[in-house]
């Protein structure tokens, strides 16, 4: 079941870079549908998604096939030179179906089934909804098979945003089979792994093994709850690979893609493995704080790439949104440009607005788009259109190119992100842990980003490891090589410390990794009051207060000791170590990566050479370098309220204002610029 890891430098195969919106001609009169094709193209617009949600007026009853709105609107829009990306729409099945097969609906933990009236309602692991969407998808591939102006496709929708689980019986079933298949159909082999001796868990058969219920009565087997959660994934791979082999059998030139991303979903495995190039959906304002959204955006694309590489962005907010009880931050006057800006930096290679009117009814009737309600272009359509003139340049010279990393957090792994999640001992996920290491070298203006450990580490100078307690020693191998050419590994503690299972492993702590780390753990414990009993880890230039966990290490002969511990009884215990391999060194530090610990840390990668110099730091702006296919392009993003100067590392020609640029330049306040390097005429 697992695939090889996409490169975080992979482009996507997007050959014209897309910009437009999601489109729902089910929603509008045909007056108002008519004058749409003008107003989005003169916008700029070449692209709009269609269809997500509208299977019940595609098939209104079973069997029946109607797709004369969506051909009409996608000749109209053709007219205009805007073309369509197609979705199947299994994200909202129709009432006939629910009605007709209540069995398709997914059950929660509690027994209790989910019911028509939103979306998601139906589960992946239903061979009876499988026939359906492989039905809806073959009808809607058969007809737009030859129609030139269809030019890739979305399968579902988000997979995963709102319900991830099921235990109904076509679950149960699901999940049976899917244990047999990974236990070679041998019951000892599940028990041994599982260690179902304790709590007299062991299994006669694998029909006896129930989908695990969170919480019913207490706590569960984390392995249980891992493969479990491996079969969640692994159903929404099959029920998107159904739709992707009917897709790519109609059509070889269409593209496939899904937009994410969201829980229990594996990206960086055989769900990503089937699509072109990975989606994302991008709404920053769901950070309330204007001061921190740009980290959080910063981070989520980050992360989002490390996955597969370059992406498109299916959705980006373009207005203020809500759902229930909630309504994002409209963006300020530039805010959704300079967002937009920050995703092509970032790894998009198109940009689709969400969307490109506000709804007047619905859930969503509160999810504002680039138009108002009242269909007004008002300074949101007038802030896309500029951004739209912007994009004849921008655009195509992004194509071809990814994003230079120099330091590197581990993520995007599927086992270590969600075997933590069932044990997690109060202490913050893999994930999180990386956002505040990538925040700090996002502050500085490093080149920082995600890579997933399978990935290859060329390029990086430093990879922080944050707690990557479920652990794959095949990740070794390629670490060693790296460090060995030079490369600085920097090992959050518990790391190596469980197998694949979420088992914990039988050798002394980090386990697999001890040759590496050149020391192990003597001694591990929880910080619950740090408060009231401090412990700190000296370092060269002072003392550093630690959080969460510590560890005493015993390092071999030839590791140092980069930090000891200071207060309760570990007075004096190696902290931190480090070992030389080759041209480069290990680090192993024995606490969590609190924003204190990685500020410590980096005077210690500075002082070993590791980290590339900051030309000239430029609070507040943010620069990113994409380069490939002979181009190199450095994005400045002002985020400050006030102008900045930027002094350029380079020549070039500054895309935005189409002039060569030279020195510096000064960047009003929100303002950004994209200077291709060396590059006299675009
Ligand atoms: C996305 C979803 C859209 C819409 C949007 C705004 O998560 O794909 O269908 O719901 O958010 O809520």
């Amino acid at each position: 079941m697992s695939a090889p890891i996409r490169s975080h430098r992979q482009p996507t195969t997007l050959t014209e870079f897309l910009y437009g919106s999601p489109y729902y001609p089910e929603h509008w009169d045909q007056a108002t549908r008519a004058g749409d094709p003008e107003l989005l193209r003169a916008a700029g617009w070449n692209v709009v998604r269609m269809a997500e949600f509208a299977w019940d007026l595609m098939e209104p009853e079973e069997g029946r096939f109607d797709f004369a709105l969506f051909d009409d609107t996608i000749e109209r829009m053709a007219a205009h030179g805007i073309r369509t990306i197609m979705c199947t729409p299994t994200a909202a099945p129709s009432r006939w179906l629910t009605v007709r097969h209540p069995e398709v609906l997914r059950v929660d933990e509690r027994g209790r089934p989910l019911s028509h009236g939103s979306r998601q309602h139906a589960s992946h692991l239903s061979s009876v909804f499988r026939a359906h969407s492989r039905r809806i998808t073959r009808a809607m591939a058969d007809h737009y098979a030859g129609n030139p102006h269809v030019i890739g496709w979305q399968t579902d929708n988000e997979m995963h945003c709102h319900f991830s689980e099921d235990h109904s019986p076509a679950a149960q079933a699901f999940f049976v089979e899917f244990l047999r298949r990974r236990f070679g159909g041998e019951i000892g082999e599940l028990n041994r792994a599982w260690g179902t001796a304790f709590w007299a868990q062991t299994y006669a058969a694998f029909e006896d093994v129930p989908t695990p219920k969170p919480d019913c009565p207490t706590y569960l087997n984390p392995a249980h709850v891992l493969d479990y959660r491996r079969c969640l994934a692994h159903g929404a791979a099959c029920f998107q690979r159904d739709q992707v082999e009917i897709l790519r059998a109609a059509n070889a030139r269409w593209w496939v893609t899904h937009n994410g991303c969201f829980r229990l979903i594996d990206y960086s495995g055989e769900f990503g493995a089937d699509l072109d190039f990975l989606g994302y959906d991008s709404y920053p304002s769901f950070e309330h704080n204007p001061e921190t959204r740009r980290f959080g955006q910063a981070f989520n694309m980050d992360y989002a790439r490390a996955f597969s590489g370059n992406m498109l962005i299916l959705e980006q907010q373009s207005g203020p949104g809500g759902q229930g009880d909630y309504f994002l931050d409209n963006p300020e006057p530039g805010e959704m440009r300079r967002l937009a800006y920050v995703n092509i930096a970032r790894g998009a290679d198109g940009i689709l607005f969400f969307r490109e009117r506000s709804c007047r009814f619905g859930a969503e009737e509160y999810w504002c788009g680039v138009l108002d309600h009242d269909n007004v272009p008002r300074r949101r359509y007038r802030e896309a259109a500029q951004f739209g003139a912007e994009l004849a340049r921008v655009g195509p010279a992004v194509l071809g190119t990814s994003v230079e990393v120099s330091v590197g957090v581990a993520g995007a792994d599927f086992a270590s992100q969600w075997g933590h999640q069932p044990i997690t001992l109060g202490l913050p996920s893999p994930r999180n842990v990386a956002e505040t290491i990538h925040g700090h070298f996002y502050a500085l203006g490093h080149a920082v980003g995600c890579v997933h450990p399978g990935d290859s580490l060329a390029g990086l100078s430093v990879y922080f490891v944050p707690h990557f307690a479920v652990f794959d020693p095949a990740w070794i191998s390629g670490w060693t090589r790296w460090v060995e050419a030079g490369g600085v590994l920097v090992i959050g503690a518990r790391t190596g410390s469980k197998d694949l299972n979420n088992n914990v492993v039988a050798e002394t702590f980090p386990g697999a990794l001890r040759p590496l780390v050149g020391a192990t753990v003597e001694e591990y414990g929880r910080q619950n009051r740090p408060d009231k009993r401090p412990l700190t880890m000296g370092f060269a230039q002072g003392e550093v207060r630690t959080e969460w966990w510590y560890e005493a290490l015993r390092p071999d002969a030839d590791t140092d000791v980069v930090a000891r511990w200071q207060g309760r009884h570990l007075t004096g215990e190696a902290a931190v170590t480090s070992r030389r391999i080759g041209r480069g060194a290990v680090l192993y530090v024995g606490t969590y990566f609190t924003a204190e610990v990685v500020a410590a840390i980096e005077p210690v990668l500075n002082q070993m050479g590791a980290l590339p110099e900051l030309a000239v730091p430029m609070p507040g702006v943010e620069t990113v370098v994409r380069s490939g296919a002979g181009k190199r392009l450095r994005f400045f993003i002002n985020h400050n309220g006030t102008p900045s100067r930027v002094v350029l590392p380079s020549d070039g020609h500054e895309l935005i204002s189409d002039v060569p640029v030279a020195g510096e330049i000064n960047l009003a306040a929100g303002e950004v610029a994209v200077v291709w390097e060396d590059a006299k005429t675009t």
